[in-house]
């Protein structure tokens, strides 16, 4: 691999996106700002022994205050897109009913500047802040949960829509589905897999109606769905772990996928949640909806082994002698390529959208405050390669977002996993690239001096 930023631009087409990305709970703060009401992240950082080191988003990066300098941070990258959220209970504090203008106004000013230096939005309508009101009136484990989505899509559809033409309806429903309301690592924090495999089928329904909300008010919409996906291969030969590994990709994989592509759910996953979901209906109109394009999150492959416990009887195999980053997850940058052929190769999106990829490191800022994270620019420059690898075989990649443009809070493991191509010192609120985001501006300079050269 040749991580020479000039080489690489030159395997990527002119019209490629380069972009970063961000989620509103993890940079805005504000959390009671100017009429906004609680989500149930702000609920569930309160909850004792659940983040890390007590973190919560209330203040985050700030960049509810900041986001005219976070823009100018962009603008120095040369960034072509920009991938953020729209905090729901920033613009419906109650999640339905009345607007608060006030919350609306700041993405209409974030939109604005964005265009007006050249940066295309996508704008992802939930990355998992659901109105805390919501959550008291059953959540995403509610059956009217569409409806209220839908609605919220309609109020922001009709602010930007006449400037916005990228938009995912959501990001990630398998860790909403699960990590929130299975395993409880997540807001809301519940242990329940009945309720979870109901509120991944109300995330699909919700998905396909405020798609369809998003058509009638966003006249050039190009409206997606954000996925994280994952290769899936067995830890052994063994035949129990090959089908350990089918059951993950199962679970990970063709839940979404299937029905999005109008397949319906996997019969093999409906045999094997049928205790746990019996009211599961055997087609899925709703989730038809045709994609404009698939947001493909990935970060590693998942190496599966057989298991006693647990509905999947799975579980997940740690490689010796591979990289590992921050979170444990192992650096693999051929998923990708596999990946995204096979997402063609399968399931023909019209087009697709690299929406996450990144890593986290211990990043320390040396004595003179530069940040050598020498190992994300490798794992982002290998990603890309990978990303080439699939496009000149066919994958029709549009776009690639970096998470993430600035070192956020990151969920559970609040602020002690950086993902950022910017330090922040969460004392002064100070962002300053680390070497990876130098190399990721020389890479889209040099793609930007390569256009119109033969
Ligand atoms: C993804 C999330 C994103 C970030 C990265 C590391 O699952 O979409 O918000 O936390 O992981």
């Amino acid at each position: 691999m040749n991580s020479a930023p000039e080489d690489l631009a030159r395997r990527f087409p002119p019209d490629f996106l380069w972009g970063a990305a961000t989620a509103a709970y993890q940079i805005e703060g504000g959390w009671a700002a100017d009429g906004k009401g609680p989500s149930i992240w702000d609920i569930f950082c309160r909850r004792p022994g659940v983040i890390a080191n007590g973190d919560r988003g209330d203040v985050a990066c700030d960049h509810y205050r900041r986001w005219r300098e976070d823009i100018e941070l962009m603008a120095g990258l040369g960034l072509s897109a920009y991938r953020f959220s729209i905090s729901w209970p920033r613009v419906l504090p109650a999640g339905v009913g009345a607007v608060n203008r006030t919350g609306l106004a700041f993405y209409d000013r974030l939109v604005d500047q964005l265009l007006s230096l050249g940066i295309r939005p996508l704008v992802t309508l939930y990355h998992w802040d659901l109105p805390q009101a919501l959550q008291e009136r059953g959540g995403w484990a509610s059956p009217e949960a569409a409806g209220w989505f839908a609605d919220y899509a309609a109020v922001v559809g009709a602010c930007l829509g006449d400037r916005v033409e990228d938009w995912a309806t959501m990001n990630e429903p398998f860790v909403v589905a699960f990590a929130g309301h299975a395993e409880g690592v997540h807001a809301p924090g519940l242990h329940d897999w009945g309720l979870a495999l109901r509120a991944s089928h109300h995330l699909l329904a919700a998905h396909a109606a405020a798609a369809s909300a998003l058509r009638a008010s966003a006249r050039r919409a190009r409206v997606g769905i954000v996925l994280n996906l994952s290769p899936c291969s067995p830890a052994s030969e063994r035949d129990e772990d090959k089908a350990a590994a089918r059951r993950v990709d199962g679970h990970l994989n063709r839940w979404f996928l299937d029905p999005l592509f109008g397949r319906g759910y996997p019969q093999d996953m409906l045999a094997l949640y049928a205790a746990l979901w019996p009211e599961a209906p055997s087609t899925l109109a709703a989730a038809q909806s045709p994609l404009d394009y698939l947001g493909v999150n990935y970060y590693s492959r998942r190496v599966t082994r057989a298991h006693s416990d647990g509905p999947l009887r799975a579980t997940s195999a740690r490689m010796r002698g591979s990289e590992h980053t921050a979170m444990g997850w192992e650096v693999w940058p051929d998923g990708l390529r596999e990946l995204l052929l096979r997402l063609h190769e399968e399931y023909r999106p019209p087009l697709l959208m690299v929406t996450e990829n990144g890593a986290a490191f211990d990043d320390q800022p040396g004595p003179d405050g530069r940040v050598e994270d020498g190992r994300r620019t490798r794992y982002l420059a290998a990603h890309l390669d990978a990303v080439a690898d699939a496009m000149a075989a066919g994958a029709p990649v549009a776009a690639y977002f970096v998470w993430s443009l600035m070192d956020n809070f990151e969920w559970a493991h609040g602020f002690s996993k950086r993902f950022g191509l910017a330090y922040v010192d969460y004392d002064s609120q100070a962002r300053s690239l680390k070497a990876s985001g130098h190399w990721y501006r020389r890479l889209i300079g040099a793609h930007a001096a390569a256009k119109g050269q033969p």
